[in-house]
């Protein structure tokens, strides 16, 4: 080897041995989670002190405006506005939706992004790799401000990366619920799930039924703990205003993140039906259900007061919501009243609904709600959503989203079918099951087991056919609050497990790795959950 060559090469390994070829490599240096897809370490590092820091008016306004909120957390919490290194964002549209780049040098920091989740996304990267007084409100001038030189390529894996929000067992403030979205965009998290009428509460104010909020959401008592047999006698309710729900939307969509909401149908109703008794098969009366599980009482499809009803319901909504889809729940509804109510049978006869070797008259007349509620949206440019029970009976519209709870078959039939699927397997994704096989070592909890482990090696695309894996849409938890009655609670069952979900929607598979998962939480994430002072499980 001559000189200049033999120079070369040295160079070339002193880089080569701090220069990761994959994130997984990095993972003990750079704490950043989900881990990215990919990070490439160099010499050197870039103080972020004081940085000016500057975005393509490109973005738009909404995006200007994220980045000038990051400036400003930025020098509030190192205690300067003054003397850094400069911070760009520029637009490239030629990247895929939600993506980013990050190239840290001694010099500065440059981001690309083609849009608005892609600048949110490296800015929350970059907030990873600072230190943790950028999620306070408090400066830490002492702390080190410097980041490594690096170079980042990331984006999502899947495009829906959601977490699920049950207000209607346990009522959550406006306060909370936006607490539950901070820390949702913190990893990345891009869709919430707001279940907002059930059988125990109907929590959003719909103008047109007055009666659905006044009667609907309040309840004589709450069943306490797993005792079925008696209630504590508590007067317990609560619901959001129109106004307050387009303050949350707003919230939430300044953080990148859609609010989905769910009106659970034709099941899941009694708190309707204790509002307004002639939408059931029989009248009534009903009352507010103060234990959980599943009622009998459903919305009666035989009359059409029924359909008028979820219009105005499904009508206001669909004005309030600008997420492309809407919830129509569809789980857990049970035929018994159908079978004896002669509304309801003649809507059978009517429709030449029969038995077969597959379904009952009763499930293909669910199929026919689904159907009409669908067709409905349809006019008010919305998609539906449904529990993987709206598989049953006749075939779907096309355009409808299955969402997999009772395990994964019914995502992978559906993707089957030629239908998109939100796979949320209650085996892996249900964070009301208990975080220790021995249900007395945490707090209250449904039953089960689900740690981190769980939801972390869970992969979405697990049994499914090969070639119909694209109908997968992404991942989602879900966190049901029968028995989850204050926020510490919440964020106990939430934390950390949703760390885990937030990298199988994200990450990769081949640069998964649970330990180092691990290692980043305890080092780093548990830091940051401290800073911003959310209750957490320590695993
Ligand atoms: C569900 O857990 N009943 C969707
Ligand atoms: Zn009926």
């Amino acid at each position: 080897m001559n000189t200049i060559k033999t120079i070369a090469f040295v160079l070339f390994m002193a880089v080569f041995q701090v220069t990761g070829l994959s994130a997984k490599t990095v993972g003990n240096t750079i704490n950043i989670t989900p881990q990215p897809q990919s990070i490439t370490v160099s010499n050197g590092t870039c103080s972020v002190k004081g940085a000016k820091i500057i975005c393509d008016k490109s973005f738009g306004e909404k995006t200007v405006a994220a980045v000038d909120k990051f400036a400003a957390a930025l020098s509030l919490s190192c205690g300067t506005s003054k003397g850094g290194c400069r911070i760009s964002f520029s637009q490239d549209s030629g990247l895929k939706p939600e993506n980013y780049t990050i190239k840290v040098t001694r010099r500065g920091i440059k981001v690309t992004a083609p849009d608005r989740n892609g600048v949110l996304y490296a800015i929350a990267t970059l907030k990873q790799m600072m230190p943790v007084a950028i999620y306070g409100t408090e400066p830490d001038e002492d702390a080190d401000w410097t980041i490594p030189c690096c170079t980042i390529v990331d984006g999502p894996r899947f495009a829906y990366r959601g977490m699920h929000m049950d207000p209607c067992r346990h009522f959550w403030s406006i306060e909370e619920t936006k607490r539950y979205i901070d820390i949702m965009a913190v990893y990345k998290l891009n869709r919430l799930h707001w279940h907002l009428t059930e059988d125990q509460g109907w929590r959003i104010e719909i103008k047109s039924l007055p009666r659905l909020t006044e009667v609907g959401a309040w309840r004589n008592g709450t069943m306490v703990g797993h005792n079925w047999a008696s209630d504590d006698g508590i007067p317990y309710g609560g619901f959001y205003t129109q106004e307050e729900i387009k303050e949350v939307i707003e919230y939430a969509d300044e953080r990148g993140i859609t609010i989905i909401p769910e009106v659970d149908l034709p099941g899941h109703m009694v708190a309707a039906l204790a509002a307004y008794p002639e939408l059931g098969c029989f009248g009534g009366p009903y009352e507010v259900r103060k234990s959980w599980g599943i009622a009998n009482e459903v919305l009666c499809p035989g009359k059409e007061t029924t359909f008028e009803f979820l219009e105005k319901v499904l009508g206001e909504i669909a004005d309030l919501f600008p997420s492309e889809y809407i919830h129509i729940g569809g789980d857990e509804c049970p035929k018994v009243k159908w079978e004896n109510c002669p509304d309801c049978q003649a809507r059978i006869k009517e429709l030449g609904l029969e038995d077969d070797e597959r379904y009952t008259a009763e499930q293909k007349l669910q199929n026919y709600v689904t159907a009409r509620v669908q067709a409905f949206l349809a006019t008010k440019g919305k998609k539906v959503i449904g529990w993987d029970e709206i598989l049953e009976g006749d075939e779907l519209a096309p355009g409808t989203t299955v969402m997999s709870w009772r395990g994964t078959i019914g995502g992978i039939e559906a993707a089957k079918k030629g239908l998109d699927v939100i796979m949320s397997p209650y085996t892996y994704c249900y964070f009301d099951f208990c975080q220790s096989r021995t249900a007395e070592e945490e707090p209250l909890c449904i039953g089960g087991f689900i740690d981190l482990k769980t939801i972390y090696d869970y992969d979405p695309y697990e049994g499914m056919e090969p070639g119909t894996e694209h109908h997968i849409l992404g991942p989602q938890c879900n966190l049901w609050t029968e028995y989850i009655a204050t926020p510490e609670h919440l964020e106990y069952m939430l934390l950390p497990r949703m760390l885990g979900l937030s990298e199988v929607a994200w990450t990769n598979p081949e640069l998964k790795d649970y330990d180092t998962f691990l290692k980043g939480v305890r080092e780093h994430q548990y830091k940051v959950l401290d800073a911003m002072h959310y209750n957490y499980r320590r695993y």
